[in-house]
Formats: structure tokens, sequence, C-alpha cells
């Protein structure tokens, strides 16, 4: 009985809570599953007579950790807020921390262009048919599955070790000895039927470092932050990841998921 009232309530939480917040009263049409994550840039490109810069997740994520690019390069963890231009790119930074001809394209290699055969247009693809290298539905083939986001398993796709990350570029990151992760917790839902969170600190550092959640969206005493779920469905604390790159929030279970009984 005390099971069929936390999946009722489940059922029900998920109908009053649409999962995002802009989509309250109207159902947002979802992402594909190759666009969940990516991120047009235009700031300055348009005014300079050239298309904005699309940049996707799940290419650069299955490569890097987001720990390397958000912390190390320094992009800022919301769209356009970084302000890269293109002398920062050619001096180096950010995009142009790879984006040099060695570890990726560089701007002014043809041979690296790839099937664009236009270096520039291969960032500055917004509006335009660019023939992209990256082929998504084949990359995903050999991946274990989720039902939302890039329907991709991440964690699994990582432990598995199918994909590989780089935790450090020479010449940019700053080594550092490794923290040790504080033993998996849960987090109390705080109504009755709903089942608590279990949040383990390994599964997350493996992507993040201790620096993309400290101190920035949460303290470090358990139970220390106060938030609730609509505070995540607005992209605070969980959600500044889960909804925007980390699985949605419409995956109640996936975080809900200590068993009620
Ligand atoms: C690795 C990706 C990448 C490549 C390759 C690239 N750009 Fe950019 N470029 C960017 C990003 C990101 C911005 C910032 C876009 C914005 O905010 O509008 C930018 C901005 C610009 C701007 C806007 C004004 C300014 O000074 O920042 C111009 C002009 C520009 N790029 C020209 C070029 C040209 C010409 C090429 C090819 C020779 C090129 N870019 C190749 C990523 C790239
Ligand atoms: C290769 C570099 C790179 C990697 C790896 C990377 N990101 Fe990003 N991320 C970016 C860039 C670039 C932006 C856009 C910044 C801007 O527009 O100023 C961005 C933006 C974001 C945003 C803001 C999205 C929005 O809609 O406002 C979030 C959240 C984010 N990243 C989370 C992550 C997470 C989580 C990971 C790891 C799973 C990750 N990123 C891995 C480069 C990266
Ligand atoms: C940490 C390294 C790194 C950073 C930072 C980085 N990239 Fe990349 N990017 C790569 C690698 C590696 C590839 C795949 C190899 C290649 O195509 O040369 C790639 C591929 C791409 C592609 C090719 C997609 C395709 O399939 O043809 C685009 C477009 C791109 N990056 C845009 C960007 C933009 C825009 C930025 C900055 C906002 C950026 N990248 C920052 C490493 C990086
Ligand atoms: C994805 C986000 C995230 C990352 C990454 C992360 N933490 Fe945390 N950490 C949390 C949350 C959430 C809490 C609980 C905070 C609260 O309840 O107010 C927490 C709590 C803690 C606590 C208190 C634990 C306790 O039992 O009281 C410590 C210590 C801590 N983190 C250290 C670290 C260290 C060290 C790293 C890197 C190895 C790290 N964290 C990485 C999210 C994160
Ligand atoms: C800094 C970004 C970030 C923040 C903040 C964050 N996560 Fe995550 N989380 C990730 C990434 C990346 C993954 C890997 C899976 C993916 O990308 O879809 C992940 C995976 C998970 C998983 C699956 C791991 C497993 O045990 O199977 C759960 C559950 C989860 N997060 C819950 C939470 C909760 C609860 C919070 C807030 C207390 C939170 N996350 C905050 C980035 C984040
Ligand atoms: C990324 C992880 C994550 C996902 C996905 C998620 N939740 Fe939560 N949820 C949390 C955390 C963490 C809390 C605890 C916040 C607190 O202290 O109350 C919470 C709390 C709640 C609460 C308690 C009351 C409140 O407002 O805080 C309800 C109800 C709830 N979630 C419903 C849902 C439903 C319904 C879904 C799916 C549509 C969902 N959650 C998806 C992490 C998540």
């Amino acid at each position: 009985m005390r099971i069929a009232a936390g999946v009722l309530f489940l059922v029900l939480a998920s109908l009053t809570f649409s999962g995002d917040a802009d989509a309250f009263g109207e159902k947002r049409r979802r992402p594909k599953p190759v666009e969940f994550g990516n991120i047009v840039i235009k700031n300055y490109s348009e005014k300079a007579n050239i298309a904005p810069v699309m940049f996707n997740h799940w290419l650069h994520r299955s490569k890097y950790t987001c720990r390397l690019c958000h912390i190390d390069i320094g992009f800022a963890m919301k769209a356009g807020e970084t302000g890269i231009t293109e002398k920062d790119n050619l001096a180096g930074m950010y995009c142009g921390a790879c984006h040099n001809g060695k570890i990726a394209f560089g701007p002014d290699d043809p041979r690296a262009a790839g099937k664009s055969r236009n270096s520039c247009e291969r960032c500055h693809s917004v509006g335009r048919k660019v023939e992209f290298t990256g082929d998504f539905a084949e990359f995903r083939k050999p991946l274990p599955r989720e039902r939302f986001g890039n329907e991709i398993d991440w964690m699994k796709a990582e432990e598995q070790k199918i994909i590989t990350l780089t935790d450090q570029i020479e010449g940019i990151s700053i080594k550092r000895n490794k923290l040790k992760n504080p033993d998996k917790f849960e987090i109390n839902a705080r109504i009755a039927g709903m089942p608590d969170i279990i949040f383990s600190h390994e599964k997350h550092t493996v992507w993040n470092g201790c620096e993309l959640c400290h101190p920035d969206l949460f303290g470090v005493r358990k139970g220390g932050t106060e938030y609730s779920m609509e505070d995540i469905f607005n992209g605070k604390f969980c959600g500044a990841c889960h909804g925007k790159v980390a699985f949605p929030n419409e995956d109640c279970q996936r975080c809900h998921s200590k068993p009620v009984f």
C-alpha cells in the first residue's frame, strides 16, 4: 500500500511540475537527443557579419571533463556569459585552447576544415548548411542508452571505458592533488511518499571535480544548503547542470531513487 502511495505521488507530482519552469501551462518541444546541450554563442558575430557559433556538448564531453573547460579554461556555466572573441581564441584562450591546429582544427587550417571545407564555418555554423565531421547517430550506437537528454547513459559509458576523459591540458591546467570523495548520502525529499535522493560524490567528481559545485552551488555541510525542487527546475543548485547538459529533470526517478517501503 505504501509503495502504491509513493508511485501515485510521483505521478501526481510529475503532472504538477512539468519539468521546467518556463513550460508551465504549455508543453515545450523536447530537444532532439542531438540538440540537447547545444549552445549558440552570438555576442559579437552578427554585428561583424559572420554567422553565430554553435557549440555542442555531446562531442566535447565525450572527450573532456566538465572541470577542464569550466574551471581550467574558464568557460562560464551560462550561455553567452564568457564573452569569447576571435582575438581570445587566436591567443590560445577559450576555444583556441584546443582549436589551434594541434589538438583540434584551427581557424586558418584548411586541411583540418572537415567535410565543410571551411574552417571558419565549422564553428560559425548557425543558419548555414555545414556538414559536420562528428556523426551523432554513429557515435551513440555503441553507448549505453538512457531515456532523456542525449539519451545516452554517460556514467556507464565512462565506467565501462567506452569513452575516456581528459582532465588536464599541458600549459593550461595546473596539477593539484586529488581530494577524497565524501561517502554517498541521502537527501531527504521532505514529503511523505516521495522517494529520497541518493547523492554520490564519487560519480559526480569524475566529471566535475570539486570546483564546479563548491563553493558556488553548495556548502560543504550536509543539509546546510536550503533549496527546493522548484529551485532545481529554475536552473539553480542541481539544476545548474541537470536540464541543461546533464540528464534533465523530467527523469524524476533517476534522482528520487531510494525505494519507498
Ligand atoms: C573553434 C571555433 C571557431 C573557429 C574555427 C572560428 N571562430 Fe570566430 N569566433 C568563435 C567564437 C566562439 C566567437 C564568439 C561569437 C560571438 O559571441 O558572437 C567568434 C567570434 C568571431 C568574430 C566576431 C568578432 C570578434 O572579433 O570576436 C569574427 C569576425 C570571427 N569570429 C571570425 C572568424 C573567422 C574569419 C574564422 C576563420 C578564419 C573564425 N572566426 C573561426 C569561434 C570560432
Ligand atoms: C570543451 C569544453 C566544454 C566541456 C568539456 C563542457 N563544457 Fe559546458 N560549456 C562550454 C561552453 C563553451 C559553454 C558556453 C559558454 C558561453 O557561451 O559563454 C558551456 C556552457 C555550459 C552550461 C550553460 C548552458 C546554458 O544553457 O546556459 C552548462 C550548464 C554547462 N556548460 C555544463 C557542463 C557540464 C555539466 C559538462 C560536463 C558534463 C560540460 N559543461 C562540459 C564548454 C564545455
Ligand atoms: C578542450 C579542448 C576543446 C575546446 C576548449 C573546444 N573544443 Fe571543439 N573540438 C575539440 C576536439 C578534440 C574536437 C574533435 C576533433 C576535430 O574535429 O578536430 C572538436 C570539434 C569541434 C567541432 C567540430 C564538429 C564536427 O563534427 O565537425 C566544432 C564545431 C567545435 N569543436 C567547436 C568548438 C567551439 C565553438 C569551442 C569554443 C566555444 C570549442 N569547440 C572548444 C576540442 C575542443
Ligand atoms: C555535483 C556537485 C558536487 C561536486 C562535484 C562535489 N560536491 Fe561536495 N557536496 C555536494 C552537495 C550537494 C553536498 C551537500 C550540501 C548540503 O546538503 O548543503 C556536498 C557536501 C560535501 C561535504 C560535506 C559532507 C558531509 O557528509 O557532511 C564535503 C566534505 C564535500 N561535499 C566535499 C567535496 C569534495 C572534496 C569534492 C571533490 C572531490 C566535492 N565535494 C565535489 C555537491 C558536490
Ligand atoms: C556541476 C554539474 C552538476 C550538478 C550541480 C549536479 N549534477 Fe548530478 N550529474 C552531473 C553529471 C555530468 C552527471 C553524469 C550523467 C549525465 O551527464 O547525464 C550527473 C549524474 C547524476 C546522477 C546519476 C548518478 C548515479 O548515481 O547513477 C544523479 C542521481 C545525480 N546526478 C543527481 C544530482 C543531484 C541530486 C544534484 C544536486 C544535489 C546534482 N546531481 C547536481 C552533473 C551535475
Ligand atoms: C537532478 C536530480 C533531481 C531530479 C531529476 C528530480 N528531483 Fe525532485 N528533488 C531533488 C532534490 C535534491 C530534492 C531535495 C530538495 C529539498 O531539500 O527539498 C528534491 C525534492 C523534491 C520534492 C520535495 C518538495 C520540494 O519542492 O522540494 C518533490 C515533490 C520533488 N522533488 C519532485 C520531483 C519530480 C516530480 C521530479 C520529476 C519531474 C523530480 N523531483 C526530479 C532532486 C531531483
